[in-house]
């Protein structure tokens, strides 16, 4: 038996979330996985109705008797610091050392692409996103705050143990993957430490991979090509906050934020799945938004639990639902978020 956790969190997390389990329930029941999903009610409501985000104790339950967790999203406009999101996301990818953020890009269909003339051959790759240092350590401060003095600062920690996995997982992935190219993006032109130790590490770790290409880009440039030629790119890794940012571009070029799922892995331990976009709660609880990212994000925990036919018929039938344009709005078509992924589950073969 393996237990998922199951956080719908916040906005469109919550409508997406739905149509996912609708998915997992589906392919618990074809392929006798034996899976066993829990839900929890953390987010926003909880947060405020208890002031609690994450209840004492329930990271260690998280690690000691879960398989997986799966969230829809967190974010909303009445905790506008996010605090509940620091305290539940943040704290589950810090606390769980889930280091790899496993982002894949990949277009399902000419249609859903922005750039002109770009096949689903042209963008397919993977973002390996550092995920537990960097600026989100949470570590700087205020001086004076609120005078005209004030000083704030915001530190990026970046360590040779944590730079050194990241891009040793990368490397692995091209290997497991039979893909030639391991690209590395930083701005180690502009910071000579942090970034000028990923340009060390980066060199070192690659010599142990004779037979993949290693490949360079600073992150400006970088940007400049996924749209140039994101044909150019198969294996990507870079630190967490530049992850943020290309990822959410990589999710333009695969038609959306709607179609972007991802992973927060610690191989061998406890890890979390999420679409990478937020709540939109300006479309939450409308029928609207699409479910894709999370039911792709329901496939890429399929593959992690080890149930890799069940994935790959998930994703057959996402593959069919975007052919058939059986799609929400954002995606060109007519069909609610409930419609989709009933569409979706009933694709399931
Ligand atoms: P967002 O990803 O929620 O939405 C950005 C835009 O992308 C939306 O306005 C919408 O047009 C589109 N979009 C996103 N998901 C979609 C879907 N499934 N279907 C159709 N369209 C979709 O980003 P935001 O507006 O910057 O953030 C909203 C809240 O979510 C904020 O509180 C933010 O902090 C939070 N957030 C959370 C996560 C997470 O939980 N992992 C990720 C990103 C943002
Ligand atoms: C993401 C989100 C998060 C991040 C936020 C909500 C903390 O943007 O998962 O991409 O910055 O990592
Ligand atoms: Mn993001």
């Amino acid at each position: 038996m393996q237990k998922i956790a199951i956080i719908p969190g916040d906005g469109i997390g919550i409508d997406v979330t739905r149509e996912a389990v609708k998915v997992f329930r589906r392919v618990n029941d074809i392929y006798r996985l034996n899976l066993q999903l829990e839900e929890f009610p953390f987010g926003a409501d909880h947060y405020l109705k208890t002031g609690v985000s994450l209840p004492p104790g329930q990271m260690d339950d998280f690690r000691k008797n879960y398989a997986a967790i799966y969230l829809g999203a967190l974010g909303d406009p009445r905790i506008p610091d996010m605090r509940h999101g620091r305290e539940i996301l943040l704290a589950m990818r810090f606390d769980l050392d889930l280091y790899i953020n496993l982002r894949p890009v990949k277009l399902l269909h000419e249609r859903l692409c922005p750039l002109k003339a770009k096949t689903k051959e042209d963008v397919n790759f993977v973002v390996l996103r550092e995920n537990t240092e960097g600026p989100y350590v949470n570590a700087g401060g205020f001086l004076k705050k609120g005078t005209p003095d004030e000083v704030a600062t915001q530190e990026s920690y970046y360590t040779r143990k944590g730079t050194e996995r990241i891009i040793r997982a990368a490397f692995e992935y091209a290997k497991t993957h039979n893909l030639l190219r391991v690209t590395m993006s930083d701005k180690s032109n502009v910071l000579r430490y942090g970034h000028d130790l990923w340009q060390r590490v980066f060199k070192k770790v690659g010599d142990e991979y004779p037979e993949i290409e290693k490949d360079h880009y600073f992150v400006d440039a970088l940007v400049m090509k996924m749209v140039k030629s994101p044909e150019h790119f198969q294996v990507i890794v870079t630190e967490n906050m530049l992850g943020d940012i290309i990822t959410d571009l990589g999710a333009m070029l695969q038609g959306g934020l709607g179609m972007a799922g991802s992973g927060n892995i610690h191989p061998g331990q406890v890890s979390l799945f999420e679409p990478v976009h937020g709540s939109a709660p300006y479309m939450a609880g409308q029928n609207k938004a699409n479910p894709i990212a999370a039911i792709l994000t329901a496939a890429m925990t399929l593959d992690y639990l080890g149930h890799d036919k069940a994935a790959r018929a998930v994703e057959a039938a996402v593959q069919k639902a975007v052919d058939e344009n059986r799609v929400t709005a954002d995606s060109g078509g007519k069909l609610g978020t409930k419609e989709c992924g009933e569409f979706i589950t009933e694709a399931i073969a």
